[in-house]
């Protein structure tokens, strides 16, 4: 990394006029932690990327080799494979690969490929007891040991030691099972080691799937993503909420495989041309009409600090005491983080993961799916089983807690893919640093992928 950007300093380089994120961070009602604290702001370059990257065939196709057959990627919860035998098909770019819970619960992963002639193992979910092809009835063991060949004196050629089930590396990471197509590929820990570090103080393991939506997406996989990086957005995508978003306060920080866009939430846009009361600011977040009070925010609290309080008390039942060690910060901003290439927690407590993907083969389309993640007190509840949405429908139908503002992002999509097949001009303009993650997200793009 040090040699694909340099460092920045906060306190010299160029950012919106008005608080920084990290003032907002000093008029906190609790401590905030170390992570919040941290800046990693890095010159990610000025130049344009070409369109190619978003409506190109034989783009897509080498990204499809060097980075979706080569990169680590999550395929799953390892809820979602709690018991042994329990298995699931994880697809990416038109290969199929079968993640299988072991008998001493480890977790395997094999090309989802019949060793036979080929046949697709498994095309559900579920749960076996061993691996057995419906083709011709060639089986194997959940380990991957060939099981059973039927008319065996028939393929006098197959040794039994070397027709094993071909492994790919698995590794697990708060509670998400990541894979590598590449036998030969880097190992995991240096590629999570940044994003693990963050998280160590938001234990996504010790959560549970509530909700799991999926739904193809008119636009290709990056378009879909980057409509997540970056809050720039904002004030034409959502202007409503600029009332009570600092939407060009975000804090963007780079490093190698990972990088972060930090929006604070109950505070105005210094966008806005006129003056925002707390109490405005407050009628903003809660959506209250103008007709209707305002609850009272005590003296000692800002809006931000009023809001954090309220939603502290809203999240108690369900996570316990631990929240009073939770900063203003941590409950009311969006701290969206980006593992490269394409997965997305969300840092603190919004308990939201998003993932992008190619749909099949296809560079036109995409797949988006949100996890809703929740704590729980006892016995782990079992995960919600993915839900597919029509592609016509309204993500605020099902998934009501994103509600209008994802919609809108979402209405924005099929339009960018049109009007990147229809520009004259060669590539996407990116803000500097407000649109840094997506520039992150080329420049990983253009190592891995090329130009
Ligand atoms: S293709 Fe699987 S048994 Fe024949
Ligand atoms: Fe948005």
């Amino acid at each position: 990394m040090a040699e694909m950007f340099k460092d920045l300093d906060p306190n010299t380089m160029p950012r919106s006029p008005g608080l920084t994120y990290q003032d907002l961070l000093d008029q906190d009602t609790h401590e905030v932690p170390e992570v919040l604290r941290m800046e990693s702001p890095k010159d990610v370059g000025l130049e344009d990327f070409s369109k190619d990257r978003y409506i190109s065939r034989d783009y897509h196709e080498k990204e499809v080799q060097n980075l979706w057959m080569k990169v680590w990627q999550m395929a799953c919860r390892e809820e979602e494979i709690p018991e042994p035998g329990d298995h699931l098909r994880y697809d990416i770019a038109g290969r199929s690969f079968l993640i299988v819970r072991q008998l001493d619960k480890s977790i395997k992963a094999y090309p989802n490929a019949c060793l036979h002639r080929g046949r697709m193992l498994k095309e559900f979910d579920g749960h076996a007891s061993e691996i057995r092809c419906a083709f011709h009835g060639f089986a194997w063991e959940l380990d991957g040991c060939l099981k059973d060949v039927p008319a065996r004196w028939d393929f006098p050629q197959i040794k039994d030691e070397e027709f094993s089930l071909p492994e790919i590396p698995v590794a697990t990471w708060a509670g998400f099972v990541f894979i590598n197509p590449d036998q030969d590929c880097e190992p995991f820990e240096p590629f999570i080691k940044d994003l693990a570090e963050q998280f160590e103080r938001w234990d996504l393991g010790s959560l549970y799937i509530q909700a799991h939506v999926a739904r193809v997406m008119p636009c290709n996989w990056k378009i879909a993503q980057e409509a997540f990086c970056e809050a720039y957005h904002v004030n034409g995508t959502h202007p409503q909420i600029m009332r009570s978003l600092g939407d060009v306060n975000s804090q963007v920080d780079v490093w190698e495989n990972c990088s972060r866009v930090i929006t604070p939430g109950g505070t105005a846009s210094p966008l806005l041309d006129y003056d925002m009361t707390d109490e405005d600011i407050l009628r903003a977040m809660m959506d209250i009409p103008v007709d209707q009070p305002v609850p009272p925010i005590p003296s000692n609290m800002n809006a931000r600090a009023f809001l954090a309080a309220a939603s502290r008390e809203g999240l108690r039942p369900e996570a316990g005491d631990r929240v009073d060690e939770y900063c203003d910060a941590e409950i009311v901003d969006s701290i969206d983080y980006t593992q490269f290439p394409n997965f997305h927690p969300w840092g603190a407590f919004n308990k939201i993961v998003y993932r992008f993907r190619p749909n099949g083969d296809d560079h036109r389309t995409s797949i988006m799916e949100c996890y809703q993640l929740m704590p729980f007190q006892g016995e782990r509840p079992p995960a919600a089983p993915m839900t597919w949405i029509e592609p016509d429908q309204k993500w605020s139908t099902v998934y009501g807690f994103l509600g209008r503002v994802f919609d809108q992002d979402v209405f924005n999509m099929p339009k960018v893919q049109w009007g990147l097949e229809s520009t004259y001009k060669a590539g996407v303009t990116l803000s500097g640093y407000q649109e840094g993650k997506v520039r992150w997200l080329h420049h990983k793009l253009t190592e891995w992928v090329g130009e």
